[in-house]
């Protein structure tokens, strides 16, 4: 197993296994709109034959969670049909599919972490169609494992980190959401571990216990309130900006699609099956901000 295939070029998780990949021996083929294109079944199905591979992880999605709302039928195509004509493609070469998915396929509503177990009840077109991906390429390739994450950022793409900082230099007073909870992940970390899943199971082989639904996120959890007051702690020794930040609840900042309040994920699966776990997302907060070069 050498040859991995990740989908989503240019986009946070695949800008990371672009490093993470070959640090364990793996050779990383990425590709991407618009010579890789879910709404254009040929090009993913060219792009698969050309990369010729031992394994693929689909970072590709539809990640704007409000507009998916305006067209959930595009957000289905990339969410859905995309992973399962990549599950078809796996399956017919006998190959693992690591398929990306969220948090916010749950509706929040628990009032404690989520195991992998727990019902699904997403509130919005994204989580809805990520979780019809989940199904179709559990469905379609025997060996896929789904991996739910959550609060992405990196260096690189649109992400709360960024948009923080950027807003932060502009402004003195920010107002952020402080009454909804989750798992912060650093796509830098997010990619070690998907790297480091592959080399557990380039060493052991497919095993049954490999598929199904886990979640791997940061360790440790946060609302955006705290997260913000963090990266501005974080940048701010390196020259980054320091606005004050005012806590305020989901009902003040409508926004189109409705989020889960509490998304947080328990990680026990993971470790348990694989040896893998993320550090806290603090580390991973001070490996991103070091990145951007606020260091
Ligand atoms: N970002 C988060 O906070 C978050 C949270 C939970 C789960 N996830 C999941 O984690 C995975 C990686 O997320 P990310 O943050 O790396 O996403 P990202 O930065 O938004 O990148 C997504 C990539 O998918 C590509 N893409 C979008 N529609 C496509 C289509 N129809 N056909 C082919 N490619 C398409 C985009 O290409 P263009 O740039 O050319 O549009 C982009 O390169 C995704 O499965 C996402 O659902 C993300």
């Amino acid at each position: 197993m050498r040859r991995v295939l990740v989908t989503g070029k240019g986009g946070q998780l695949a800008t990371g296994l672009a490093d993470s990949l070959p640090a364990q021996g793996f050779e990383a083929i990425l590709v991407g709109q618009p010579d890789f294109e879910f709404d254009q079944p040929a090009t993913v199905e060219r792009g698969f034959a050309d990369a010729a591979p031992d394994a693929v992880v689909n970072c590709a999605a539809w990640t704007a969670v409000d507009a998916a709302e305006d067209d959930e039928a595009g957000a289905f195509r990339a969410n859905a049909l995309g992973p399962l004509m990549l599950a078809r493609l796996c399956a017919a070469r006998g190959i693992p599919l690591l398929q990306l998915s969220t948090d916010y396929v749950y509706d929040g509503a628990k009032g404690a972490p989520y195991v992998e177990d727990d019902a699904p009840n997403p509130l919005g077109t994204y989580g809805r169609t990520k979780l019809a991906g989940e199904w179709a390429a559990l469905a379609a390739n025997p060996m896929t494992a789904v991996f739910r994450t959550a609060w992405v950022f990196s260096p690189v793409g649109r992400n709360f980190v960024k948009t923080m900082l950027s807003a932060g230099a502009q402004r003195p007073e920010l107002r952020v959401v402080a009454d909804q909870h989750g798992n912060p992940t650093a796509a830098p970390d997010l990619a070690d571990a998907l790297a480091l899943v592959l080399a557990r199971v380039r060493e052991t082989g497919w095993r049954a216990e490999y598929r199904g639904v886990f979640h791997m996120a940061g360790g440790g959890h946060a609302d955006w309130h705290g997260f913000a007051q963090a990266i501005f702690a974080a940048a701010a020794p390196h020259g980054g900006p320091s606005p004050t930040v005012h806590p305020i609840a989901t009902a003040d900042y409508p926004v189109k699609a409705r989020r889960p309040a509490d998304g947080r994920m328990d990680q026990a699966k993971l470790r348990a099956t694989f040896g893998v776990a993320l550090p806290p997302w603090q580390e991973g907060l001070a490996r991103v901000i070091r990145a951007l070069g606020t260091a």
